[in-house]
């Protein structure tokens, strides 16, 4: 009586958890019971899972994740908290803490799994690290540019000064280069500045296609320095409210980083297109792909891998976007990167 109250105590507790969780049996890994939770997360119904395993359904496609998963089972006896990375039937991923313990249904030993979904906690946790550098680098940027930029006034001041004497005559061409190369400076400052101010945007009704078709020969330019292609294929997109000077920035950051990525002969694809009535930017290059070790640093301020690198390009994208409302993403393949900007509205 005592045990089958206990059963029925544990039956109802599965059922209702808001952790997914599961049984398997140990002998072949087949799922004998999953709970509601478990149908949610993974997208698949109980008669889909059933003489399933976990194997078979391609629940953990991390071949490490499985394996440490195992090692434990049978090593330990149990799991507690291992992250891993589950995967459910439509290919969508999650970050979750997995916890097992063996137990004993209808006299056959079996493995109790619950899960705890970690997905949302790691991206919020991510963004504030990201949030935090950036807000720490704003900080910095403001302090240094301040006290870099009061001397460059004053040289820059006495250059003019200089330049407009009578014995320097002679050297204008050289007092015009100096200014200029200052001047460049200070907008790498300013630029430097903008990506972590709050500043209000200044924001018109713009096409992307216009903006991209003005860059155009710039890119191509750019592109025939280093023996590089460029397609450009632009659709009807929608127009947004942009700030143009930003989004020339945002374009070039990118198709630079696409054309560094490149040999000589490679080729540099810019698209636009509407997905679901939102405005994407896609920019595809035949470089190397992004190693999967350095995947999530990417963005990251000052990360680089180049020897000339700052690492400010995509850390000024991912600001310029942010002021856009727009978001992110890449995809890489070793034989290439393709990075997708789209304008929500
Ligand atoms: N298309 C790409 N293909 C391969 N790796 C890339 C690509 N885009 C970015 N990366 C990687 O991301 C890193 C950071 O890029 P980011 O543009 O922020 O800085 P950077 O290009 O290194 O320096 P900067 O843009 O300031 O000159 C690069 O060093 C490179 O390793
Ligand atoms: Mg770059």
């Amino acid at each position: 009586m005592a045990l089958q109250m206990a059963e029925e105590r544990f039956a109802k507790m599965f059922n209702a958890s808001p952790n997914p969780m599961a049984i398997n049996r140990f002998r072949d890994g087949h799922f004998i019971s999953v709970n509601d939770s478990f149908e949610k997360i993974t997208g698949y119904s109980r008669s889909e899972i059933a003489d399933n395993t976990v194997a078979s359904l391609n629940l953990i496609p991390n071949p490490k994740d499985f394996h440490n998963m195992l090692k434990a089972l049978y090593k330990k006896g149990g799991i507690t908290n291992q992250e891993i990375s589950l995967q459910g039937k439509t290919g969508q991923q999650y970050v979750v803490l997995l916890s097992a313990e063996s137990i004993i249904v209808n006299g056959e030993k079996c493995i109790l799994s619950i899960i705890t979904d970690i997905t949302e906690r790691k991206r919020i946790e991510k963004e504030m690290a990201r949030l935090d550098r950036l807000n720490l680098m704003g900080q910095m940027a403001a302090g240094i540019g301040h006290e870099i930029r009061n001397p460059m006034t004053s040289i820059r001041g006495f250059l003019q000064i200089l330049m407009d004497k009578e014995d320097c005559i002679n050297y204008r061409k050289y007092f015009n280069l100096m200014i200029e190369e200052l001047d460049r400076a200070n907008s790498i400052i300013t630029e430097f500045l903008s990506m972590a101010k709050n500043k209000p945007n200044q924001l018109k009704l713009l096409n992307l296609n216009d903006i991209i078709n003005t860059l155009q020969p710039l890119i191509e330019a750019d592109a025939r320095n280093s023996n590089k292609n460029v397609n450009v294929q632009l659709e009807d997109v929608p127009d947004l409210m942009l700030n143009d000077k930003e989004i020339r920035q945002l374009i070039l950051n990118i198709v630079r980083n696409g054309m560094e990525a490149m040999l000589p002969g490679g080729n540099l694809t810019i698209r636009t297109f509407t997905d679901s009535g939102v405005a994407v930017l896609e920019i595809t290059d035949q470089g190397k792909g992004i190693d999967t070790a350095i995947i999530d640093q990417i963005g990251t301020p000052f990360f680089t891998t180049k020897e000339q690198g700052t690492g400010l390009g995509l850390a000024i994208c991912e600001s310029i976007a942010g002021r856009h409302n727009a978001d992110i993403s890449l995809v890489s393949r070793p034989d290439g990167t393709t990075f997708y900007v789209r304008f929500k509205t």
